[in-house]
């Protein structure tokens, strides 16, 4: 079977740069095949976002994503990508 990492174009970006809770992380090669779920609890050990269900019914996984504006001093969210 192909590795997900082989799909990667090899000039892709490679770090992540994100906040959660409002403290900045940055991860260096992330393994593309974690999921959220697992990254938050494994990684950052925030065990508040549960595996429930497994198929999206339960909402035991849910993440909420926002964006601060400094600009606007505002927080939109929900964010959709
Ligand atoms: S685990 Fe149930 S919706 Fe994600």
């Amino acid at each position: 079977m192909e590795s997900v990492n082989s799909l990667i174009p090899d000039d892709a970006q490679k770090t992540l740069i994100f906040f959660v809770n409002g403290k900045k992380v940055i991860e260096e090669n992330p393994d593309p095949e974690w999921t959220l779920l697992f990254y938050l609890r494994k990684k950052l050990l925030l065990t508040g976002t549960k595996y429930g269900c497994g198929e999206g019914g339960c909402g035991a996984c849910t993440v909420m994503i926002s964006q601060y504006s400094k600009i606007k001093d505002s927080i939109k969210y929900p964010l959709y990508m």
